[in-house]
């Protein structure tokens, strides 16, 4: 019997597997790679309107448990984009979500509206950026995810994917903000703020001093806001944040995740989409559950007391 991973996560894929922003290129630089057609969609790297040279030196370093970048949405800005990268992408034959930051809600508007004009598939609106006059990022702020969501949405008819930052006290509000806002689809989680430092030099391994943390250590607190936030809205999840098997996507989907997004892992090895959806088909066949949705939110928490003392 055929497996059916086709998934709806306000686009329809027919596999439930990303590249998540930042760690891909933008589509075209891993397709030297893979083929791209074996995973769902890459989502590009963030895009701004002006170009940006990103963060100092160095921008990366490893940590026992994962990686910590600052980038600093480093790109050559809207116009480069359009007219020198999407029409790359758009030869790859796979759907391409186009992630965008702006420094303000208008931007945001502007920004989305001449994506979708260039014929992409999907917008991801990042939202871990600096609230502009705050200190802050907007997806800390209920107000202002209310308004750059609601702008896009205007702005657009192409799907819209909201990806959320875990800097947030209860997670559960600002998905619900999203969700109100119109958006069709959540991404979660962004990277966690954190640090690593030099004894010998005695300086910090990051030029920013402070930056993302990604991979298997933010597995965990990625998973626990995938079901919070499962169990609080009804738009589709696509779960990130240290998924480099299939073992652990199989965990993000049973927690409530309608796709999952791989980051880090793609540095590891660039064939890891593929292999996941392969290690995916497996464990449903030998479960006989013969359609990937069947699979989602499906945590068995029966008898058992969620403590919030
Ligand atoms: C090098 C690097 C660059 C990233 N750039 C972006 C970006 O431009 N926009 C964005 O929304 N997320 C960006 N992210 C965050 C990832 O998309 C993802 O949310 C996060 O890394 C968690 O997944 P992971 O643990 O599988 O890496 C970046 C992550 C890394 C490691």
């Amino acid at each position: 019997m055929d497996i059916d991973l086709s998934t709806n996560i306000g686009i329809k894929l027919k596999k439930p597997v990303l590249l998540a922003s930042g760690t891909a290129g933008y589509g075209e630089e891993i397709s030297k790679w893979i083929d791209v057609k074996s995973i769902g969609a890459i989502v590009t790297k963030t895009i701004t309107l002006k170009p940006r040279e990103g963060n100092p030196f160095p921008r990366i370093c490893e940590t026992p448990s994962g990686m910590l970048n600052s980038i600093g949405l480093q790109n050559s800005g809207l116009n480069h984009f359009i007219k020198n990268i999407v029409p790359e992408i758009k030869k790859l034959g796979v759907p391409i979500v186009v992630s965008i930051a702006g420094k303000n809600t208008e931007e945001y508007g502007k920004i989305a509206k001449k994506i979708e004009q260039c014929g992409v598939d999907a917008i991801e609106i990042n939202l871990s950026c600096p609230n502009v006059g705050y200190k802050e990022l907007i997806a800390q702020n209920t107000k202002s995810s209310y308004n750059v969501v609601r702008v896009v949405k205007k702005s657009v008819k192409v799907p819209v994917i909201s990806k959320l930052s875990p800097q947030v006290t209860d997670i559960k509000i600002i998905a619900k903000t999203v969700q109100d806002a119109g958006t069709d689809a959540i991404s979660l989680i962004n990277t966690l703020p954190g640090m690593a430092i030099d004894i010998k030099e005695r300086k910090p391994k990051i030029g920013n001093i402070i930056g993302g943390l990604s991979g298997p250590a933010i597995k965990p607190v990625a998973l626990r806001m995938v079901y919070e936030v499962y169990n609080s809205v009804q738009v589709p999840i696509i779960g990130m944040g240290g998924i480099l098997s299939a073992q652990d996507a199989l965990e993000f989907i049973i927690a409530g995740a309608s796709a999952v997004a791989v980051g880090v892992g793609n540095f590891i090895n660039p064939q890891i989409g593929a292999e996941i959806i392969s290690g995916l088909k497996k464990y449903l066949l030998e479960n006989k559950i013969y359609k990937i949705g069947k699979l989602v939110g499906r945590l068995n928490t029966n008898k058992m007391v969620l403590n919030q003392a």
